[in-house]
């Protein structure tokens, strides 16, 4: 019989564990029960002992248990650990590897696979202590299920925090007994991304070529954001010297034509985020031979097409178009209202302003200050790095997704 140890947190989302019970042993599974003190605030180990049919357990210091069992033999005698809520306390405690109570105790003394759940106040989960905290989890190898988007139990507050679902949590921990990693379930889960990024090369003659600043960091923290939250992501980058985000299928392309030729090709898109720097023209026709300096002759003369607009012919597409169409604007001035207006003209559903004026530092920096342009709404965000700025856009998107109800 599987054996699992649930651990319930102390967050409202408690409840669903006791369903939890119901939905693990209805599959066969055996479940014993370790609430911590703050979980005791939320339900009872009356209803959770009912439920799984066997003793709980709350307190290290508790005699009987440790002369009968003990904390270590808890730990161990299981085919697996869950931890459902996963409350930011608790994700805190087990990155920093503290045992100060028997939820902890047994955490740290397990050696069977860990399936947290995390759950928690949007705000709580995008902190940079929670962030860290969970990268560290993960780097020790510790799986995670959700957290998944929408209405949180306040009232008012939407966004990704809520804990995944009982029959969710209960197929990731028959899963990942099978071998199959549960870590793409997340608020993004089934659906795909499509992201540009890079600058793109214009060819003047095969060895020469005009091109811009762009470095891509950009671009290639949105894709990896979205893959971190579950999507499948398509990420069409012009040359760059960064790396590859991991879990990302990459196109790579040199010009604008391809670019567009390479985002058409990976739709249909849930979201399409614009973040390349797109070479405005190119050289009417490249020389197909290097063209060559010789004294007495006079300098070419490049003559320029304009390049098609990307992200305005998919943001006008009748058929597949991307339900979420994101674009950026690059301001020195007026940032907002240039913003709006170019949302407008491209047809874009966002437009993520990006204040690039003299002393931000954003061309090739580490660093942003962004604006996000939705509709009527703007929201101004702090300067942040550039991977804070794609997780919360895609944190944002998926929430967005998730209320509109756009189905997978
Ligand atoms: O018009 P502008 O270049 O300022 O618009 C910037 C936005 O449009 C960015 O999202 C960029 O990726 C996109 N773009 C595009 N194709 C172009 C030019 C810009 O997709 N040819």
């Amino acid at each position: 019989m599987t054996r699992v140890l649930l651990i319930i947190g102390g967050g409202i989302a408690a409840y669903k564990s006791l369903e939890l019970i119901r939905r693990l042993r209805e599959r066969g599974a055996s479940v014993r029960t370790v609430l911590t003190r703050a979980a005791e605030k939320f339900v009872t180990p009356l209803s959770a002992g009912a439920l799984s049919n066997d003793r709980v357990f709350t307190d290290l210091f508790d005699l009987d248990d440790e002369r009968e069992i003990g904390h270590i033999r808890l730990a161990r005698d299981t085919d697996l650990i869950v931890v459902a809520p996963a409350t930011a306390d608790l994700l805190s405690k087990m990155a920093t590897g503290q045992a100060s109570d028997l939820a902890t105790a047994v955490l740290l003394a397990t050696d069977k696979p860990v399936l947290a759940a995390p759950a928690m106040n949007p705000r709580m989960w995008d902190h940079p202590a929670t962030r860290r905290n969970v990268q560290q989890l993960q780097s020790d190898g510790i799986h995670l299920i959700g957290p998944m988007t929408g209405e949180m139990a306040e009232r008012g507050e939407g966004g990704v925090g809520r804990m995944a679902e009982a029959t969710e949590i209960a197929d990731a921990v028959f899963g990942l007994l099978a071998g199959v990693v549960p870590s793409a379930k997340g608020p993004l889960s089934g659906r795909h991304v499509l992201v540009t990024s890079g600058p793109t090369h214009e060819p003047i003659d095969p060895v020469r070529y005009i091109a811009n600043r762009s470095s891509g960091k950009q671009g290639h923290a949105i894709a990896a954001a979205a893959a971190a939250l579950g999507a499948r992501v398509t990420l069409v980058s012009g040359p760059v010297t960064i790396a590859d985000p991991k879990g990302v299928d990459v196109v790579k392309v040199e010009t604008a034509a391809q670019m567009l030729t390479a985002v058409e090709t990976a739709l249909p898109a849930d979201i399409a985020v614009f973040a390349a720097a797109v070479a405005d023209w190119r050289v009417t026709s490249a020389a197909d031979q290097k063209i060559k300096k010789a004294k007495g002759t006079v300098a070419p003369v490049l003559s320029l097409a304009e390049n098609p607009d990307i992200l305005g012919a998919i943001a006008a597409r009748g058929s597949r178009r991307p339900a979420l169409v994101i674009g950026f604007a690059a301001e020195t001035e007026n940032v907002v209202a240039h913003a709006q207006k170019k949302r407008k003209e491209k047809g874009a559903d966002w437009i993520v302003a990006n204040d690039v004026s003299p002393g931000t530092g954003t061309f090739g920096g580490d660093r942003t200050t962004v604006h996000l342009v939705t509709g009527e709404d703007t929201a101004s965000w702090p300067p942040q790095s550039k991977e804070a700025v794609g997780r919360q856009l895609m944190e944002q998107a998926a929430a967005w997704l998730a209320s509109e109800q756009v189905d997978v």
